[in-house]
């Protein structure tokens, strides 16, 4: 039975679906079981606790660590719960289940904000210096699963740059553009409130990356450190023109300071994809115009359906 933190997440969800489209046998691990579909075979488990009791559960075919304080803001709020979930609750997990079952194949899933910005495709080797707490909680989560490794155990580390689809917090980038233009196109126009967009960013859609996990988790042992990106860099203000250009009605765009991210806002972060593609025998190619689409009439979907776009 394979095991999946960070299920109730945008990753997770897909990852599970997925899971059961495939008749793979799952456990879910969640912070709060009861917001998972009730089919799913489930756990409660809170990084910021104790680890769950793994004698009381099936053994692990795998174990695919999601779970995370992901939101970069929200991680320079609070450095030390960011500490706390990103670093101190894997350490807890992978000691009680590598103690019970050494062997367990165990895929650690990081971030490319471990990585210093470069104009070129970062490398697994290249510089590590994270420009946020985020990034820092990150890189230091890697350093504790890389360390199992030396201790004999099948554990590998994955940095995956940017992923987006249908279903993504509306706090991230894409998914924060498409639901005020969605929220803005039900009014017959406005002014959309951006950061930066002149980034450059690695974009997959969710989908291409949750398969990848899951024809990874297998290989986990074999390689110490993977991207999971594409290769192409994506302009987010030529993201944001595509989804503009999907509205029925014209919106302007005014950049508002209180957007700007400073140095955690990286001017290029694209991932040199060579051994992922060596891993996986296959190359991962974003459909740009089919992820707009989706996220353009998700957002509608979500805004008809009354969610709120204040946080976005
Ligand atoms: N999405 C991206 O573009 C991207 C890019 C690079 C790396 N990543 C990494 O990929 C992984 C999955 O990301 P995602 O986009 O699916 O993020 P997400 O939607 O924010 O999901 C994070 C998951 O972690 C869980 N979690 C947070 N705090 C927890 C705690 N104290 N105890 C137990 N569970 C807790 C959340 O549970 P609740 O549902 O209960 O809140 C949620 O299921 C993360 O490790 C993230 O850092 C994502």
């Amino acid at each position: 039975m394979l095991w999946v933190t960070g299920a109730s997440g945008f990753v997770g969800t897909q990852l599970l679906r997925r899971l059961r489209r495939d008749g793979v046998a799952a456990l879910a691990l969640a912070r709060d079981p009861r917001r998972l579909p009730a089919h799913w075979a489930a756990v409660a488990w809170d990084l910021e606790g104790r680890a769950p009791d793994v004698a009381s559960l099936p053994r692990p075919s795998g174990l695919l660590h999601l779970a995370a304080l992901a939101h970069v803001p929200e991680c320079e709020r609070d450095p030390q719960r960011a500490r706390a979930v990103n670093v101190a609750g894997p350490a807890r997990l992978y000691e009680a289940v590598l103690e019970r079952w050494p062997q367990t194949p165990v895929l650690h899933v990081s971030s490319a904000y471990v990585y210093r910005p470069q104009p070129a495709p970062v490398r697994e080797e290249d510089a590590v210096e994270p420009a946020s707490v985020y990034g820092v909680t990150k890189l230091e989560g890697e350093a504790l699963a890389l360390g199992l490794r030396d201790r004999g155990h099948r554990v590998s580390v994955l940095r995956p740059f940017n992923h987006s689809g249908a279903g993504q917090d509306a706090r991230y980038v894409l998914p924060s553009f498409a639901l005020r233009l969605a929220a803005l196109e039900r009014r017959g126009g406005g002014t959309l409130e951006v950061g930066n967009l002149h980034s450059v960013r690695d974009f997959l859609h969710v989908s291409q990356v949750a398969q990848a996990y899951l024809d990874l988790l297998p290989r986990a042992g074999e390689f110490e450190i993977l991207n999971v990106c594409s290769g192409t860099g994506q302009r987010v203000g030529d993201l944001l023109d595509g989804l503009q250009a999907r509205l029925h009605v014209p919106v302007s765009v005014r950049v508002d300071g209180s957007r700007l991210r400073g140095a955690a806002d990286a001017e290029r972060l694209v991932g040199d994809p060579s051994r992922l593609q060596a891993a996986l025998g296959r190359s991962l190619r974003l459909d740009r115009e089919a992820l707009l689409d989706e996220l353009i009439e998700d957002a509608r979907r979500r805004v008809a359906a009354g969610e709120s776009v204040a946080g976005a």
